[in-house]
């Protein structure tokens, strides 16, 4: 690895803990908290549960990913299961690309389902990323579909007509990778998204895909951990 690619992401590590630690103050005891997905969620997990262990806060939380379940799970977090959660006080989660508006497109780890579910209950969530996630318009990440392994073809046919380039994912053995929720996935590329509503419209039309990774209206407001310290972006 070239000394320019570890300086990057070394820049881009201190950018998700800058956002990370900004947001950490949210947390009051009390509260249900929802952990997000990726790598920048993790730092502010990691943050959380050495409040829940070392300082006493007291919350129950409910996880959007198995990773961000088992850090919790290892500073004494007490979760409650998301089947019996009906709404969450506050949610923090990364995202792949930020777009104008705060929408956004997630579920590169591969888990949207789940992330969806848990940032449409959350009363307030927020959104944490270095500043290289900020993008003018989606589509520079490829778009995570979740589609019914019965209609991955039928599937596959809709997202090229409306002109992706679908490609089913993968495990590294060459194996489909299946979610948690026993589905496949596609990443679809080669697109802009220049009307992320519209789009947003055209895929929630698609009878066999059960989710993708646009997320629109959810978020009240961005941390961007930028170079020289957290800002703030609201909505
Ligand atoms: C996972 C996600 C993550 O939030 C997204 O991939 C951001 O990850 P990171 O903070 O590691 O860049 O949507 O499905």
């Amino acid at each position: 690895m070239s000394n320019n690619v570890i300086n990057n992401s070394e820049a881009k590590a201190q950018m998700k803990l800058r956002a990370a630690e900004h947001v950490i103050e949210l947390v009051e005891s009390g509260m249900t908290v929802g952990l997000g997905s990726g790598s920048t969620a993790a730092m502010w997990v990691h943050l959380l549960g050495e409040r829940v262990r070392d300082k006493g806060l007291r919350i129950k939380a409910v996880a959007s990913s198995v990773a961000s379940e088992r850090i919790g799970q290892s500073y004494g977090i007490p979760f409650i299961e998301l089947r019996k959660c009906d709404q969450i006080d506050l949610t923090i989660d990364g995202a792949n690309e930020i777009a104008p508006g705060l929408a956004l497109i997630k579920g590169g780890g591969g888990e949207l389902l789940r992330e969806k579910i848990v940032a449409s209950a959350s009363k307030r969530y927020v959104v944490v990323a270095d500043s290289f996630k900020v993008v003018p318009k989606l589509g520079a990440f490829p778009l995570p579909v979740e589609v019914f392994p019965m209609a991955a073809s039928i599937v596959s046919c809709a997202l090229k007509e409306l002109g992706f380039i679908p490609e089913l994912r993968l495990n590294a053995d060459g194996s489909t990778y299946v979610t948690i929720h026993a589905n496949y996935l596609f990443d679809c590329r080669g697109l802009t998204i220049e009307d992320p509503y519209q789009m947003k419209a055209e895929l929630d039309s698609i009878v066999g895909l059960v989710e993708h990774g646009i997320f629109l209206d959810m978020v009240n407001y961005a941390v961007i951990g930028g170079e020289t310290g957290a800002i703030e972006r609201r909505v």
